[in-house]
């Protein structure tokens, strides 16, 4: 058994829509680190699916609106303070679509994790999943990676994998990543929330006790049943 080091690490995950990675690193804290806490959800847009299912959970859930904010600064600002008022161990982004400044970046940093639809560092940005298609990648991904000021950048805390198949549109290829990195993100959240992550001192990410960090989603093949 790994000795805990933050016995009651606190999240703030951050989101902009659907909330399904949230959901997953909630449902996996629950059962795997129940000392851990997601103790905020904050989202950036009115309409977050993810802001009602966490208010559902009893997880406070707050609206920062940008659109309130004249520039990227001062909503930057106004995000961070209500990230602290929380205190948290660690941000989340899952699924926060938002440019960050660096002064942001920077405040949190160290602490700043996001997950990206892609196998970093190709197809940074939006659209991973039909830049994939369009680069005929065999094989695509996500990404749990600390954030740093350059877009989609970062030490690598773990990655997960699915295959590309012939007929795949970007939605049927998303779909397919999706329970990945829901795996992947929950995983991550355990370890942090565990303490045992660390950057070393060419700032790649150690994982105590996990020497590998790499998952695969397989799908069954054409005509075979999924169990
Ligand atoms: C995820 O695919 C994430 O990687 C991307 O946006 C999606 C958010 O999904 N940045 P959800 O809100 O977690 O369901």
């Amino acid at each position: 058994m790994f000795a805990v080091n933050s016995p009651s690490c606190r999240f703030v995950v951050l989101i902009s829509g659907r909330g399904s990675n949230l959901q997953a690193i909630v449902q996996a804290l629950r059962e795997r680190v129940p000392s851990a806490q997601v103790c905020a959800v904050i989202a950036n847009t009115a309409g977050a699916q993810g802001l009602a299912w966490a208010s559902e959970q009893g997880i406070t859930a707050t609206l920062v609106p940008h659109g309130d904010y004249a520039t990227r600064n001062q909503f930057d600002q106004a995000l961070a303070g209500a990230i602290d008022a929380h205190r948290p161990d660690y941000v989340l982004l899952a699924g926060f679509m938002r440019i960050l400044t660096d002064e942001f970046v920077e405040h949190f940093s160290g602490r700043l994790i996001n997950v990206h639809p892609s196998l970093l560092p190709s197809f940074p940005g939006l659209h991973t999943h039909r830049q994939a298609l369009e680069a005929g990648v065999q094989w695509h991904g996500c990404t749990v990676h600390f954030v740093t000021p350059t877009l989609d950048h970062g030490p690598i805390i773990a990655q997960g994998i699915v295959p590309v198949l012939a007929d795949d549109t970007p939605a049927s290829l998303a779909e397919r990543l999706l329970e990945v990195e829901h795996q992947v993100y929950a995983q991550v959240a355990c370890w942090l929330a565990e303490g045992r992550v660390t950057l070393d001192a060419r700032q790649r990410v150690q994982v105590q006790g996990v020497p590998t960090r790499s998952y695969m989603n397989m799908i069954a093949p054409q005509g075979a049943q999924a169990e």
